[in-house]
């Protein structure tokens, strides 16, 4: 093929990957595809400038509007940033700055935020008018939606409640940007409602950014909870020399900039903090996907000037990709600890963020048709942080017409007994106890660490032990003999002794471990713990209703429901008398007294006059209550002071008893 028919090639893709991401906000393909598509592009085009024209991708900063907002014109245009994943690179960005500039300059790392950019501008410290990138000139202006993120300040702090005392002069009338971004725990709250109501789900956090903050209706922004941080300032005020003093006093003005930035004397201090950011940066709340190094001086920036795309003064270095494209060869089915079928993708394994993928999880079988996706499918899959990998969607354009579509055997891959679906429910289950599949995971989560902690006890023994018939549940361990144990193959005398020490001393572990390691569906550690908190003993556990397990705060319908059932099953009964036989610590520390406000839940509204809401607040809470934003029928008490809000209304109608604070004193001298 001639290069000529290459570069046209190249731009068709480029062009089409530009709209699917920028303007559809659902892209077929990973970050690191694309920009190495157009690198592609771009190494061609410069190996032959006769062939450039004007309407090649790489001759445009942004992609095309969407055209709903109003339209806004940048007099400095909202450039891109130059990219790179290679040392080399970066090493050869700082000889180039060098050498342009004569001396050895300073450079500020912060992280590269992957999020939605836009400017915000503000006069006489308000926020007047924010808007996105566009195409880099011309952007939709999109100020009601900006001003339901939280982080973005409607008004610049004002002199006393800051440390800075040229902000008035020169601070107060500035045009920054930065990016809008949705943290990973919104992200998968949002995804997991739009699951349950059916609706497609976003690929990742940043498209998830960009559908909302598009949106017409800015309540619906506000309840996606976005955010904003700031990195840059298109005019440096006056009085300002550098970016890394700007950006801290940005910071004290009220704008949210990354804490995460670092001034460096060397590029070598670069690299180590790009370094130590590639797996620190998953505990960031939200995605990042590499660092962003800029010349920290104004004038040295000035002086390096600007491409039509990019600064000249920056570079961003990426971290591999989070994502990524590969085929689905089959897919199998898991069964859970608590006989919950998992359909798990078999993928032709790929690299992923530094990674290498051949499982990803497919959640149910409705997800699979929902989401399309057949075996010998394209698909397109996403690995956040240390979450299973996940997969997103099958790329349609790949199919060939050979891909299969995925059916739901009948029959549990483990013990072959029939498997069964509940009504309004999406898992399938295998419901039989006796499943080995179950009987094993049930155990290795027993001895767990957060658990029971028993060491010594691996996947591998826990299934010799059940295959030699010596436990069928968990309890049994207590009940095993040395002699016992010496017949199972490479078990050695000390092993032995040292095992069950091992479970000798388990048993005086905490009551809410035990708890979590019965295995109580829906019940993880801290469930357990607040369980194990509010109830003196399981026996109370046992005896107690829905509503009273449901009234315990974070402890929802789910796992109060779980917990009642779990009790009402006798063979549940059998498993708790024999750890009880085997002295099995199932009592807590809590004495069996309740407090004045035991599981009573209080909003407040108006002034107090001798508590602050603070005080109140801590008062409640150490009394056994607890306190709330928002009304609803399960209040217990609304506590008005002077001039309440709309609260009281809401509790008149609502019919919650209302107290003053006269009133609640008394409650709490009870
Ligand atoms: S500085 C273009 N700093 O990444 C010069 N940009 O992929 C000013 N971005 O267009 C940008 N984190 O929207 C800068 N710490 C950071 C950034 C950052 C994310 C965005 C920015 C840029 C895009 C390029």
């Amino acid at each position: 093929m001639t290069d000529k028919k290459k570069i046209e090639e190249l731009r068709e893709k480029v062009n089409y990957h530009n709209y699917r991401y920028y303007v559809l906000a659902d892209s077929l393909i990973s970050d690191y595809e694309y920009d190495m598509l157009n690198k592609e592009l771009e190494k061609l085009e410069k190996e032959h400038p006769e062939l450039v024209t004007p309407d090649s991708p790489t001759q445009r900063v942004g992609a095309e509007l969407v055209g709903k907002f109003k339209q806004v014109e940048y007099k400095i245009p909202m450039l891109s940033l130059e990219n790179t994943y290679s040392r080399d690179e970066v090493f050869n960005f700082d000889r180039r700055m060098q050498k342009e500039l004569g001396i050895n300059p300073d450079y500020t790392i912060e992280p590269k935020i992957d999020g939605f950019a836009v400017s915000l501008v503000y006069r006489d410290g308000r926020l007047v008018q924010a808007s996105t990138r566009g195409n880099g000139v011309i952007g939709d202006e999109i100020t009601n939606n900006v001003r339901t993120i939280k982080s973005v300040p409607l008004q610049l702090l004002v002199k006393r409640h800051c440390s800075l005392f040229v902000q008035e002069k020169n601070l107060m009338n500035i045009e920054v940007r930065g990016e809008v971004v949705m943290p990973k725990e919104s992200f998968e709250r949002i995804n997991k409602e739009r699951e349950s109501q059916g609706k497609p789900l976003f690929a990742n956090p940043r498209n998830a950014a960009v559908g909302t903050i598009k949106h017409l209706d800015p309540k619906v922004v506000a309840e996606r909870k976005l955010d904003m941080i700031v990195h840059s300032i298109p005019h440096p005020p006056e009085g300002y020399k550098d970016h890394y003093t700007t950006l801290k006093d940005l910071g004290k003005i009220g704008l949210k900039v990354s804490q995460n930035t670092k001034l460096c004397k060397s590029i070598e201090e670069v690299m180590d903090f790009c370094d130590a950011w590639e797996s620190k940066r998953w505990e960031l709340p939200y995605e990042v996907d590499g660092m962003v190094i800029k010349i920290n001086n104004f004038d040295q920036q000035k002086l390096l000037g600007q491409t039509t795309k990019s600064p000249r003064w920056t570079i961003a270095y990426k971290y591999p990709a989070s994502q990524a494209t590969t085929k689905l060869e089959d897919i199998i089915l898991q069964v859970g600890r608590i006989g919950t079928i998992t359909p798990v993708a078999v993928l032709t394994p790929v690299n992923i963020g530094g990674v290498t993928v051949s499982r990803a999880t497919l959640h149910n079988s409705d997800e699979i048709l929902r989401k399309d996706i057949r075996i010998g499918d394209t698909v397109f899959v996403e690995r956040s942080g240390e979450v299973i990998p996940e997969i997103v969607k099958p790329v349609i354009e790949n199919r060939t017409g050979r891909e299969k579509t995925f059916k739901m055997p009948e029959n549990c891959p483990s013990c072959g007994s029939k498997l069964v679906k509940h009504k309004g429910k999406v898992a399938w289950r295998c419901e039989n106890l006796q499943c080995p599949a179950q009987i094993n995971l049930r155990i290795e989560h027993f001895v767990s660490r957060n658990a029971m902690d028993i060491e010594g006890l691996g996947k591998k023994v826990i299934a010799q032990l059940v295959e030699a018939n010596l436990i069928n549940d968990f309890t049994d361990l207590y009940w095993l003999k040395k002699e016992e144990l010496l017949k199972l193959e490479r078990m050695a005398d000390k092993s032995a002794d040292n095992l069950l020490q091992a479970i000798e001393e388990s048993k005086t572990r905490d009551f809410f471990r035990a708890l979590f390691a019965i295995g109580i569906r829906y019940v993880g550690i801290h469930a357990a713990k607040l369980l194990a908190n509010h109830f003196p003993s399981i026996n109370k556990l046992k005896e107690t209703g829905f509503e009273e397990i449901n009234a315990i705060p974070e402890i929802g319908t789910v796992i109060a429901k779980s917990v009642v059932g779990f009790f009402e099953n006798p063979d549940s009964l059998k498993i708790i008398e024999r750890l009880k036989k085997a002295g099995i610590c199932l009592v807590g520390t809590r004495p069996d007294v309740s407090l004045p406000l035991s599981d009573k839940t209080f909003v407040l509204t108006g002034s107090l006059s001798d508590f602050s809401r603070i005080k109140a607040t801590e008062l409640i809470e150490s009394l056994g209550g607890r306190v709330t934003s928002s009304i609803s029928k399960n209040t217990d008490y609304l506590l008005v002071g002077a001039s309440p809000g709309s609260k009281y209304d809401k509790a008149n109608k609502l019919g919650v008893p209302i107290i003053n604070e006269e009133e609640f004193k008394k409650l709490i001298s009870r």
